[in-house]
Parts: C-alpha cells; sequence; structure tokens
C-alpha cells in the first residue's frame, strides 16, 4: 500500500523508511534506521527527483504511482547516482517509459556504468544555471561536486523556492511519519545522528561543501528536500550554522573527547582519572571505549569538540587494532583545527604514543599539547601528578 505525504500542494514525498539496514554502505550502523527520499511534483508536467534505493523498491513504486493519480511520468531528475537513490532508475524507467532523464554528463557516464541497459534516448543533459519549465514551475541545476560524489547536483525550484539537496542536509535515522524537521525536536533528538551522517558521508569533502553552500546562498531557498531525512520548512539557518562549523572544521563545543583502546583496563583507568580531573576542573567530557564503540560515532564527536584525546595500548609493535583504525578513520575524514593530548601504555616497548602523533600530524592545524603520558603496564602513585598536570594544560587550552 502506498505510504506518501505532501510538501506543498503540488509536490509528493514518494520516499520510504528501511529499519532493517543493518549497515549504511556496509559500514555505518544505523540503529534508528534511514529514510530514502524521493519526490514528485504535479505540474503541466510530471517530475520526479530521484528514485530509492531497492531494498525499498515496491512501497516507492506504489507511491510514485498514486501520487501520479493515472497521469504519465514525464520527467525523472537524478541528482545523486550513488545506489542508496538510483538503484531503481532502470527499473523506474521500464515501469514508465518515455520518461525524459534530467541530468548532467557525469551521472550520464555513471548511468552506462552502473546499468545494462540504454537510456541514451531518453536524456536531457543539463549543466550549471540552465532551467527547465515544467508549466507553474522553472527548475535551475547547481552543481554541487563532491557533496558527496562527482557528479552530484541540486536542483532548484525558482518558483517554490524549493532546494532538492541530493545528501546535502541528510541524516541518518527512519522519518517515522515525521516528513518536516519543525514535526521532531530535531536539535535535541536528531543532531547526533545528523551530525554522524554528515561527518561519515561527507566530512572529508569540506572545501567543496563550502563551495556548494556559497553557491545556495545566492538562492532564495523556502523548502530544503534532502535524500535523507527531514524536509526543512523553517529553522533551517540553525542547520545551516552547524554546516558551516562542520565544513570549515570548527568545533561545536570547547570540551574534550576521550577515546581509549585498552587490552585489560589499565589505559583506560589512566583515561578514567583524567576524565574525572578534567571534570573536577570544570570541563566537558565525552568519553568512548574504541573496543566498544564503532567508530563512526567516535568521528562524529570527534567534529563536535574542540579538545581531544587519544589513550591506546600498544599491539603487535603497533598502536591497538581499534585506536589504529579510528585514527585512520579520523585522519581520512580530513579534521582539521583541534588540540591533541596522548596517552600510551606499553609494557616491554611502548611504541603507541610516537605513531599516535605520526597519525595526528597528518592533519592540517593539529596541536599535540601537555606532556604525553607513558604508562608502563599500569599507571602508578607517582604518576598522579602528570594526569594533574595534563588535565590542567588542556583546561588551560579551553578556558585560553
Ligand atoms: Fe545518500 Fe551519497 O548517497
Amino acid at each position: 500500500m502506498h505510504c506518501t505525504r505532501k510538501v506543498t500542494s503540488d509536490l509528493t514525498w514518494v520516499g520510504a523508511d528501511d529499519r532493517r539496514l543493518s549497515c549504511f554502505e556496509g559500514v555505518y550502523g544505523v540503529p534508528d534506521g534511514v529514510s530514502y527520499n524521493s519526490y514528485l511534483l504535479q505540474d503541466e508536467k510530471t517530475v520526479l527527483f530521484d528514485t530509492c534505493d531497492k531494498a525499498v523498491f515496491e512501497v516507492f513504486l506504489e507511491n510514485v504511482d498514486y501520487a501520479l493519480e493515472g497521469r504519465k511520468l514525464d520527467y525523472l531528475v537524478i541528482d545523486h547516482m550513488e545506489p542508496d537513490h538510483a538503484a531503481t532508475v532502470e527499473l523506474l524507467v521500464r515501469c514508465h517509459p518515455g520518461v525524459k532523464i534530467v541530468c548532467n554528463a557525469k551521472i550520464q557516464k555513471m548511468l552506462t556504468q552502473f546499468f545494462n541497459y540504454d537510456f541514451s534516448s531518453d536524456i536531457l543533459l543539463v549543466k550549471e544555471g540552465d532551467t527547465l519549465s515544467t508549466g507553474r514551475h522553472e527548475l535551475t541545476f547547481v552543481m554541487a561536486p563532491m557533496v558527496h560524489w562527482p557528479e552530484v547536483m541540486f536542483t532548484f525550484d525558482k518558483t517554490d523556492g524549493i532546494l532538492f539537496s541530493a545528501d546535502a542536509f541528510g541524516t541518518f535515522g527512519a522519518l517515522n511519519g515525521r516528513l518536516f524537521a519543525d514535526e521532531t525536536d530535531f536539535f535535541n533528538d536528531d543532531l547526533n545522528e545528523a551530525r554522524r551522517y554528515y561527518t561519515n558521508i561527507v566530512g572529508k569533502y569540506g572545501q567543496q561543501v563550502q563551495m556548494a553552500l556559497k553557491k545556495a546562498a545566492g538562492l532564495d531557498i523556502k523548502l530544503v528536500c534532502p535524500l535523507h531525512g527531514y524536509v526543512w520548512r523553517q529553522d533551517f539557518g540553525r542547520y545551516l550554522e552547524k554546516y558551516q562549523l562542520w565544513s570549515t572544521y570548527e568545533p561545536e563545543e570547547k570540551g574534550v573527547l576521550i577515546a581509549y583502546a585498552s587490552v585489560y583496563g589499565h589505559t583506560a583507568n589512566a583515561a578514567n582519572i583524567l576524565a574525572c580531573k578534567l571534570c573536577d576542573r570544570g570541563i566537558k567530557v565525552k568519553m568512548y571505549d574504541t573496543s566498544v564503540t564503532p567508530a563512526s560515532y567516535i568521528l562524529s564527536d570527534s567534529f563536535k569538540y574542540s579538545h581531544l584525546v587519544f589513550a591506546s595500548t600498544t599491539y603487535n609493535n603497533g598502536i591497538f587494532v581499534n585506536m589504529e583504525d579510528l585514527l585512520h578513520d579520523i585522519v581520512n575524514h580530513n579534521l582539521q583545527n583541534r588540540k591533541v593530548a596522548i596517552i600510551e601504555n606499553g609494557s616491554w616497548a611502548p611504541a603507541s604514543g610516537k605513531l599516535m602523533r605520526e597519525e595526528i600530524s597528518k592533519m592540517k592545524n593539529m596541536e599535540i599539547i601537555g606532556d604525553g603520558i607513558k604508562l608502563l603496564s599500569a599507571l602508578k602513585e607517582d604518576q598522579l601528578s602528570q594526569i594533574d598536570a595534563l588535565a590542567d594544560a588542556i583546561a588551560e587550552s579551553i578556558r585560553g
């Protein structure tokens, strides 16, 4: 049975939720599910904006048919070719023969890569600034390369001020009926998953996101329709401020993220003592065990907080595996502009401190603060002063 919602009087959300997906992109756990958004415009011509993941194709096709109200589908606009949105393009075209695919040249090339179907007679190629009239509405196209793939574009409905923003401004989490961000307590209930989505999916491409935001700033936007998560019709500026911080790698909050990797609890003990001493000094702390919490959550909070502490035992003469993976992930996501402190452990040949510093040095404007703490198996009473000194250095840096 179809399951749709009206965005405006002539625009209908025809997407679907998936609450059974164990790993988005095969990597990111989505305990609250995910939505695949698609939108159908009823104008003199009918226009579908993107398709959906193959996991939800049945309800998606039903939704499209329902929203079409018996009319034929004239245009399919493809803004992004990643299969969570484009996997059902061939199926859609087979169900709606004669539909014109509106896309740019990079998208056309990817269509030939992903499908063994000849779309060539159905393509209407567009480039930056081109317009398409569908009757009352006039659409224009804004290239947004690397937000999140190189072919990505935004489509802007100039008539109603609607930005179809592809992956930008999306979030993890099923909609659960709530199509609009103002139907949920977004900044309390959803921001963490929005940050985890942005930082893990698009976080590496801050420079390109900045370019896209500058282009979007020139548009008179009244509604934002992303491919995941909520439609924005109120308070969008507040969300935009978060994107501004995330894409320039500026922290949202002064506070300390402590991530530790500990085999028998001794490194965890030192990290816990540091956390207590920071809290004693009035500093906000968020703490993770890298063996317990998936890297995507820790990476997300590394974008949130101003100061990071990494504590790891030495393992196979290197950094403990989960911490090594986390640091690679953070480096690969291009994090910048943080103050970092290090705690290392090693019972006979501690090496993780030096190696963690080497990883951190690969990122821009990362400053190591305080004296690194070296544990030989376990923290000793006479080292408590070192933890105090590190807590003082971090607190001073935060207050400074
Ligand atoms: Fe939601 Fe980059 O695809």
